[in-house]
């Protein structure tokens, strides 16, 4: 019988919650910041890495907003996603759906043209050059205002043709969904998709705002919705799609031991879920090691291997035409290796 590790990192796949300033991991960090010439408060790269021990979202978002204050010219970009690309075509990542925080370089004086030219440069090539098709996410920090937001959302529009949908993320508590209800019906009304981070560190309220008052396509993490048997059927029943992250939940202690990380859970009660990396260089794994993460702590079979990787393209934004291509092939390449969803 095939392990189903084995069998997930065989199988081709999408990744579709990862923010490409997590992917940033410390050796390029530390060339960009000297080609760049500016400063980081680390004096290695093993420094740096000590320093990712987290106790809880905050503790990590203030890494991360520090990390990517080196990132200043469109090359930058370019490589931060370049290196991504590259390193999750070796999981046999086919398709990616990823965001980025242009508020977090604005914020610094670096333009929304210079992150966005220079990220989708590299995701072209990386279609050309390795097959790997992509959606780009636009995330509304929401610490920030809805004024914010919205100045965002104007910057984006000569961009439009780039942009895929918005999302939601930052610093869950005490900033539900319901703050950013103009600006996500604003966006829709451009034709966005609309996702958002709801029920990782938040409560299943922000879950039900995040349906009901920006009426999200999709809910990244979703965790915490299942303290609520009645949203757990409404999202079941819905058909949403979950983007989890167990690494990013271990890491920030949203479970505190990979024995109740709640995605076998998620699968038992026919939720979507998918599996995701969040922001890799700071969680220690790509997509095939949060597969592993969770198996060797909780064994999943050859049959969850194979649901994960079709609920990545179901859960998609990919066309129906696509999805259904992918969905095709993965049955064909698990009936290959012996094993069935
Ligand atoms: N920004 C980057 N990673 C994030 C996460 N896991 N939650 C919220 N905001 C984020
Ligand atoms: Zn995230």
């Amino acid at each position: 019988m095939v392990d189903a590790y084995e069998l997930f990192a065989e199988l081709p796949k999408a990744e579709l919650h990862l923010h490409i300033e997590g992917s940033f991991e410390p050796e390029l960090m530390f060339e960009i910041a000297r080609r760049n010439q500016v400063s980081i408060p680390y004096a290695s790269v093993e420094e740096l890495r000590k320093a990712y021990d987290f106790g809880n979202l905050q503790d990590f978002l203030d890494i991360y907003y520090q990390g990517m204050s080196v990132l200043l010219r469109e090359r930058d970009f370019y490589d931060l996603t370049w290196a991504y690309l590259t390193r999750v075509n070796e999981d046999n990542v086919r398709h990616v759906e990823i965001f980025f925080d242009p508020q977090g370089h604005t914020e610094r004086g670096v333009s929304f043209e210079t992150a966005i030219i220079g990220i989708h440069r590299a995701l072209e090539d990386g279609k050309a050059k390795l097959g790997i098709s992509y959606k780009l996410i636009m995330s509304y920090l929401r610490h920030l205002s809805e004024e914010s937001a919205l100045e965002t959302l104007e910057q984006a529009k000569p961009f439009l043709d780039w942009i895929d949908g918005v999302g939601l993320d930052s610093s869950e508590m005490g900033h539900p969904p319901s703050k950013f209800k103009t600006v996500f019906a604003e966006s829709k009304k451009l034709g966005l998709k609309l996702v958002a981070h709801a029920g990782e560190e938040g409560p299943p309220a922000y879950v039900y705002e995040a349906l009901d008052d920006i009426q999200v396509d999709r809910i990244d993490h979703g965790n915490r919705a299942l303290e609520d048997d009645g949203l757990v059927k409404r999202i079941v029943e819905g058909g949403y799609t979950l983007t989890v992250c167990p690494l990013s939940n271990l890491k920030l202690c949203g479970v505190t031991d990979m024995k109740d990380h709640p995605l076998p859970k998620m699968l038992e009660l026919g939720l979507r879920a998918t599996v995701n990396s969040d922001d890799p260089a700071y969680f220690g794994g790509y997509v095939n090691q949060n597969f592993k993460a969770v198996h060797d702590a909780q064994p999943l079979s050859a049959a969850d291997a194979v649901t994960l990787a079709k609920n990545s393209f179901s859960g998609s934004f990919l066309s129906a035409q696509e999805k259904a291509s992918w969905l095709g092939l993965i049955d064909e390449q698990a009936a290959e290796m012996g094993a069935t969803a």
